[in-house]
């Protein structure tokens, strides 16, 4: 646990957080997690499949990466993704450029609106096959980009819950963030944020 709580030393982290549908099958969401006491809490949405899941007893873990490309997939491409077994019976883990897994269950859930606070019981935390990356301002950018991708794209399929009225300030970080991408990111990040691009034409959304 010493670990996992010095990796989320900076306040509000950005994790892949997998939990297991009713039909068995692993779901893959962007969250943000931060340490709580002696445990991890993330904070889903109420009408995200995450929560549902969560609500109906699904095991949890958790990816944390610094590599903005596997956000990217989660976000752009699911049906990419591939998730294999964890540690813990009944968990899936995110099958990834991946630093550190963590595996738990929902040890207290509330709910504050529209969003919940669920604080998680860390059964396991172990390394994985992650590579080191430098600090890069277009990979944090491009993570960026997606958070309000995924705000635009909850409007849009009638699910956002928050205020409205930001919508303008969200296609000015849009524009901005992929800009960065687009003049410091390599070839690879520039094809995420290309796809991001699309995603949005996809929407109807032009910025
Ligand atoms: C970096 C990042 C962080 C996010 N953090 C959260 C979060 O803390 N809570 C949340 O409900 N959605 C968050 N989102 C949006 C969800 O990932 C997205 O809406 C997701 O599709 C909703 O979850 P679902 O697939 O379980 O329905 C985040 C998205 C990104 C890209």
């Amino acid at each position: 646990m010493e670990k996992v709580l010095k990796v989320l030393r900076y306040g509000h982290h950005e994790a892949i957080v997998v939990t297991v549908d009713e039909t068995g099958i692993p779901h893959a969401a962007a969250m943000g997690v931060r340490a709580q006491g002696r445990g991890i809490a993330i904070f889903p949405y109420i009408n995200t499949k995450t929560y549902r899941n969560i609500v109906r007893g699904s095991p949890i873990s958790v990816a944390f990466t610094q590599d903005s490309i596997v956000f990217c997939r989660v976000v752009v491409e699911p049906q990419e993704l591939r998730f294999r077994e964890g540690r813990v019976r009944g968990v899936y883990i995110l099958d990834d450029s991946v630093d550190l897994y963590v595996e738990a269950v929902p040890e207290a859930l509330s709910n504050h609106g529209t969003r919940a606070s669920v604080l998680l019981k860390v059964l396991d935390a172990y390394e994985g096959c992650g590579s080191l990356i430098a600090f890069s301002r277009a990979n944090a950018m491009l993570v960026e980009s997606l958070v309000y991708l995924t705000k635009l794209r909850a409007l849009a399929e009638g699910s956002f819950s928050g205020d409205r009225s930001e919508v303008g300030r969200w296609l000015e970080v849009l524009r901005y963030s992929l800009s960065i991408v687009r003049k410091l990111g390599s070839g690879e990040l520039i094809r995420c944020a290309n796809a991001v691009m699309d995603e949005l034409r996809r929407l109807g959304v032009v910025i």
